[in-house]
């Protein structure tokens, strides 16, 4: 594969103590990053810090992002993680009583739920949830189910379990043409699938940073599509999400006349989590270095090949019968469970705790084993799992 991706690897520590295949709980961090945050918290130990530098920072970050889903810098707010993203944008939203809000909710993370039931007591919305099908958000369904009140469809681009990918563009250009805002959450598909906010024709995007983007918890980014968030009123109003009035940060200016700043910057609050900026701006200078076309496809293939392996030892690899949503994420259980991070099977109880003593990093979401890839993942960590696999029935 591409040389720039066999050069990531040294970069990161984890992947070679450890078979890793948990970017879907969370990405590692590599050597840059953590001398990254390192120069701050020297700066901030020895000297206080540098607050023009900070925002610099910032600001870089902020265009890394954009540059990464194909936006404007202006199209970006920073946020805490997922939560606050669709919340900010979920209740700035201008919504009547009785609008509704279109989601599958058996398949979303929490994270893109709550905030839909907040503005249902708040504000009177419907949330029409849709069925899943056979562990998919099933497009059609979602299209059947819009209707003349729904303001909003939202989703995840992959599920968190069992990490099918959904087919993003086809809603897109539905929802654009009856007029209905498409929101995504993109925890489990930034930094690793190839993302194009416009040709996608998504709305609103939530992400955070320590999967796919190879950063800090606490940290997040909202993105809302310029059109959208010039007519947006966020519920908070921060002295970042005002034009600034005079050059410093902290001057509130004529109050009188204050206008909120240009698209999504608007949903900034306050002082920024700069550690965490500073670790993304980082991370995604690698990202974007190998560029995300390749890290899909690189990643992507990595899963198949698990997949493929894990099947033709009869293990039961958990697959969309009714489309290719192949994704970098692998289920592996025989069905999906209402337990978070539990399974009642218990061959797969042992085969977990026969890969985890083996030196292999995975999660268990919905009573399925969850193996998912990133860049610094290698045919060698594939091998490995299978001589497990093959292993564990001798
Ligand atoms: C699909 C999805 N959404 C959201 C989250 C997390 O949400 P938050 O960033 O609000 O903690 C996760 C995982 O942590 C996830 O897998």
């Amino acid at each position: 594969m591409s040389s720039s991706i066999d050069a990531l690897r040294p970069q990161f520590p984890g992947a070679t103590k450890w078979t890793y295949l948990d970017v879907a709980a969370r990405g590692l961090v590599s050597l840059p990053v953590k001398a990254a945050a390192e120069q701050y918290l020297e700066q901030r130990m020895f000297d206080g810090g540098d607050k023009a530098w900070m925002f610099e920072r910032v600001e870089t970050a902020r265009s890394r992002i954009a540059e990464l889903i194909h936006a404007s810098a202006d199209e970006i707010a920073f946020t805490r993680n997922i939560s606050d993203g669709i919340n900010a944008l979920a209740q700035a939203l201008p919504w009547q009583a009785g609008d509704n809000v279109v989601i599958c909710e058996a398949l979303e993370h929490p994270a893109n739920i709550f905030p839909w039931h907040s503005l249902a007591q708040a504000r009177g919305i419907e949330i029409k949830t849709v069925e899943p099908d056979s562990g998919a958000i099933p497009l059609e369904r979602i299209i059947k189910t819009i209707d003349e009140k729904t303001r909003v469809v939202t989703l995840s681009t992959i599920s968190f379990s069992p990490g099918f990918r959904f087919p993003v563009a086809e809603l897109g250009r539905h929802c654009r043409e009856r007029g209905v805002l498409l929101i995504v959450d993109a925890a489990q598909s930034i930094g690793i699938l190839d993302t194009n906010v416009q040709e996608l024709q998504i709305d609103g995007l939530a992400s955070s940073t320590q999967k796919g983007l190879l950063g800090l918890y606490g940290a997040g980014f909202l993105y809302v599509r310029r059109e959208i968030a010039n007519g947006l009123t966020p519920l908070y109003l921060s002295r970042m999400g005002v034009k600034a009035a005079s050059g410093h940060e902290a001057s509130s200016g004529d109050l009188q006349d204050y206008r909120l700043a240009d698209g999504a910057k608007r949903f900034d609050v306050g002082n920024f989590n700069y550690i965490a900026a500073i670790a993304l701006e980082r991370s995604l200078e690698t990202i974007l270095g190998v560029g995300t076309a390749s890290i899909e496809r690189y990643a992507c293939g990595l899963a198949a090949s698990l997949a493929e392996g894990l099947a033709e030892c009869g293990f039961p690899v958990f697959r969309c019968p009714t489309r290719d949503a192949r994704s970098h994420i692998v289920s592996v259980g025989r069905e999906l469970s209402d337990e978070h991070d539990a399974t009642r099977d218990r061959e797969m109880i042992r085969f977990y705790e026969h890969l985890t003593a083996n030196g292999v990093r995975l999660t268990i979401r919905r009573g399925m084993l969850r193996f998912s890839f990133h860049a610094y993942n290698n045919d060698a960590d594939v091998q490995k799992v299978l001589e497990l696999a093959r292993g564990f029935w001798r």
